[in-house]
């Protein structure tokens, strides 16, 4: 399997967690003799003091001529007063435009591995697992007019109707590798997108007879998303909407630094952890690597195409999340917890041993 990848490592924590996912990758190249190559590319605040732009011109034609983009986390505090078009987040947005991928898919499930960890108690969150489809190139981020004055500012939520046909068949289609169920969230009682949405959905929905389609508002989806998160199979909804409830939906876990995701339907596929630049623990050896670990395992199954070497890698992960090893975002009741590298080195050595051991049984 031969795919040529472009890494972004980008700002604070995401140098730290990128690294690990890329040692489990290149275990594959190792033993496995997968082909995967690597060339990496700055973005956000790192590329906007080597290169005095977010989304630097190198950083964009690397990107669009290779077969996936893995990348960290931007964003900086050294830009928090800066106008949003001159921020390292900026040039997220415009990769996102850029490649083209316009469902955004995050997954988010309870993990018996980690079962201690979420906050919630474990009848209410025991076997959740959750996959968030989110709208990622329309509503507010994108619409047209935006700007503001000293005394007003303004943006625009604008959906089409491709815009929303073209996600929901995305959200439907997962839903049948799943449990056949779409909940359509929006705020249809209050805004004319929603309006569209829902109606869109309904449509979309027809060609879809075996999967059950329910519509909710949003306020209503975050209380349940706390209350009852086993009630949810696919989560379908718009940019911000699934912006805020995939960060939510992080709780099921116990740690934002568990979720991963994946962005398809464009020109290359985009996997990023859910995660930011976590300013406030860069360079402490404190964060959790297991967002942008299984980024790469989305990457091989939706860009490869090999599920059965994502399954392995999330199968790792597992397991040295059961033997204890938990950075301090999952080590709460547990002392200290291990590094980021530690995390990223018991993956490698449990995914090198797992790939020894399927090649000795061949061999018999
Ligand atoms: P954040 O996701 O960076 O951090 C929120 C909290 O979660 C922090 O307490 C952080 O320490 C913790 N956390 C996040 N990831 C973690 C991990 N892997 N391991 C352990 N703990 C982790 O969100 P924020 O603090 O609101 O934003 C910081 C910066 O990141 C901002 O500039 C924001 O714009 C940017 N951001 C970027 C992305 C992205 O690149 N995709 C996503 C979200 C936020
Ligand atoms: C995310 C982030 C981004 C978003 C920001 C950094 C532009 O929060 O990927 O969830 O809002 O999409
Ligand atoms: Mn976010």
């Amino acid at each position: 399997m031969k795919l040529k990848i472009t890494v972004l490592p980008g700002d604070g924590i995401g140098p730290e967690v990128t690294e690990q996912a890329i040692r489990v990758l290149r275990t594959l190249n190792d033993i496995a003799g997968y082909d995967f190559s690597f060339e990496e590319q700055s973005i956000g605040a790192a590329a906007i003091r080597q290169h005095g732009s977010p989304l630097p011109r190198q950083t964009l034609d690397a990107c669009l001529q290779s077969d996936a983009v893995l990348l960290g986390a931007v964003g900086s505090p050294e830009f928090d007063s800066a106008a949003p078009h001159e921020r390292p987040e900026a040039g997220l947005l415009q990769l996102r435009v850029a490649l083209g991928g316009f469902a955004n898919l995050r997954p988010a499930r309870w993990r018996s591995s980690i079962a201690d960890c979420s906050p919630f108690r474990r009848e209410i969150v025991m076997n959740a697992d959750v996959l968030i489809v989110r709208e990622l190139l329309g509503g507010l981020y994108f619409g047209e007019p935006r700007g503001s004055s000293d005394t007003e500012a303004f943006n625009t939520m604008r959906y089409t109707e491709e815009q929303v046909a073209r996600v929901a068949r995305i959200a439907f289609e997962q839903s049948r590798t799943r449990r056949k169920k779409v909940t359509s969230v929006d705020k249809a009682n209050v805004l004319e997108t929603s309006r569209l949405w829902r109606r869109v959905v309904t449509s979309v929905a027809r060609e879809f007879p075996d999967v059950a389609l329910e519509h909710m508002l949003v306020d209503s989806c975050a209380m349940q998303l706390a209350m009852q998160p086993t009630r949810f199979d696919v989560i379908l909804t718009e940019n911000l909407f699934g912006d805020i409830l995939s960060d939510q939906a992080a709780s099921i876990t116990g740690s934002l630094g568990m979720l991963p995701s994946a962005t398809i339907g464009g020109a290359v596929d985009l996997y990023e952890p859910v995660h930011g630049s976590a300013p406030d623990i860069a360079a402490t050896g404190k964060a959790n690597p297991i967002g942008a670990i299984e980024s790469a395992a989305m990457l091989l199954r939706h860009t490869a195409k090999m599920e059965r070497a994502a399954e392995l890698v999330e199968s790792c992960v597992d397991h040295i999340l059961l033997q204890g090893m938990r950075t301090p975002d999952l080590a709460r009741s547990r002392g200290r917890g291990v590094s980021t590298s530690e995390i990223g080195n018991a993956v490698e050595m449990a995914l090198a041993d797992a790939l020894h051991l399927r090649h000795s049984y061949h061999a018999v």
